[in-house]
């Protein structure tokens, strides 16, 4: 059984296939064609960039992956495509080319979660093409899934195959965002993510940042906290502990104490405009902004996948979303968690169509009810 997965949310058009093989899923193909060099004069996603470049590659990605799959659309037994969350103008030109695709192929299509997508990406165990290192073993349930991304961060709980609890996520901005926006102030190249960690290495972390303390936890999810535990017979004591921890995360503090700190170290006061003070920053102070900043913003989610492990004691701990790709945060949940996690490979932790397609893949399996091709639409504010 293959799926075809498209993917086109954010900057990159990608399409891959992915095969079942008794149970085991295993990649065939996986073709990304990114307008990252567009938009990075800008330091930043430009959406209309983004949604032209997909209008180009969109065919071409699709053809390429089922070549190098050595798949014809004989082959093909069902189409995933990100349906959201994400830009708008993106999402529209890969659902659009999958609906076409589906009515023009006859194949069942399934509209999926992205972020979901991105914890998929661990489910996949074997590759067909070189270069890519996969974990051997697939996630076993309960799983505590983390989500790190440019636009995501989230803290789920997995008891089996779509049937999840959302922990906790982001306030306001993602961690990834949070990374971007640094790596922009201190002038270092886009993505920031790469940027700001390669430039923290050289630095000292002197400089105390705020952790977020969110603390307000809704009723409805301290409820289906307190029968996930019943269910896994867990402690009276246990069980009323965890009632009182909040899963969510926020990044938007760390981003102003960072600007003020950047306006602070140039001699300037916080009336001076943010493009103009990497102009005044010494590579020192930029690599111990760098430092400080990375060392706080992965204590933020660390410390909460830490406690989440501890309340549900999951089977499986996975991480999904670009920063999954980040070795500090590798080493840091490395030290703190009791389980080894398995990552998947680094081409598959940003964004990509590999992991659309084994989402895709047990959605068929499961029998889940298809999308309508004529109907199927975006949604770019998609929550889990
Ligand atoms: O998952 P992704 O490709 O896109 C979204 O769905 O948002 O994640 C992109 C994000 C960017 O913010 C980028 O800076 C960050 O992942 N990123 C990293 C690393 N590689 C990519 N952040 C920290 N360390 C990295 N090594
Ligand atoms: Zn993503």
């Amino acid at each position: 059984m293959r799926v075809l997965g498209i993917e086109s949310s954010c900057d990159e058009t990608a399409a891959a296939v992915v095969e079942d093989v008794a149970g085991r899923k295993k990649l065939l193909s996986n073709v990304i064609a990114s307008s990252l060099d567009l938009h990075a004069q800008y330091g930043g996603i430009v959406p209309e960039v983004a949604a032209r470049s997909h209008i180009e590659s969109i065919i071409p990605v699709i053809n390429q992956a089922l070549t190098d799959a050595s798949c014809t659309w004989e082959d093909i037994d069902a189409i995933a495509v990100t349906k959201g969350a994400g830009l708008g103008g993106s999402l529209l030109i890969g659902v659009l080319a999958a609906r076409t695709l589906a009515i023009r192929h006859r194949k069942p299509l399934y509209g999926v979660n992205h972020v979901e997508g991105h914890l998929y990406a661990n489910f996949l165990t074997e590759s067909a093409i070189e270069g890519y290192t996969m974990p051997e073993v697939e996630p076993q349930f309960p799983v505590l899934g983390l989500i790190v991304s440019g636009g995501h961060s989230q803290l789920v709980l997995f008891e089996d195959h779509f049937n999840y609890t959302l922990l906790g996520q982001t306030q306001d901005d993602a961690i990834g965002e949070a990374f971007d926006k640094v790596g922009k102030l201190l002038g270092l190249p886009y993505p920031g993510g790469i940027s700001v960690e390669k430039a923290a290495i050289n630095g000292m972390a002197r400089y105390e940042l705020p952790i977020s303390r969110m603390t307000r936890i809704s009723p409805a999810l301290a409820d289906i906290r307190q029968q996930y535990l019943t269910r896994r017979h867990a402690s009276e004591a246990d069980r009323k502990k965890a009632s009182s921890v909040s899963y969510d995360f926020s990044f938007s503090g760390i981003k102003t104490a960072v600007l003020r700190l950047a306006q602070h170290e140039a001699g300037k006061d916080f009336t001076f405009p943010s493009f103009q003070i990497a102009g005044l920053l010494d590579d020192q102070q930029k690599a111990d902004i760098s430092a400080s900043f990375v060392r706080t913003a992965l204590e933020t989610v660390v410390s909460k996948t830490v406690k989440a492990y501890e309340e549900f004691s999951p089977n499986t701990v996975i991480v999904g979303g670009g920063v999954a790709s980040s070795p500090p945060l590798r080493r840091l949940l490395a030290e703190r968690l009791p389980v080894e996690i398995t990552y998947a490979d680094r081409k598959l932790c940003t964004d990509n169509g590999a992991m659309i397609a084994t989402l895709g893949c047990y959605k068929h399996l499961s029998g889940v009810q298809p999308d309508d091709p004529y109907e199927l639409d975006i949604n770019p504010n998609l929550s889990m």
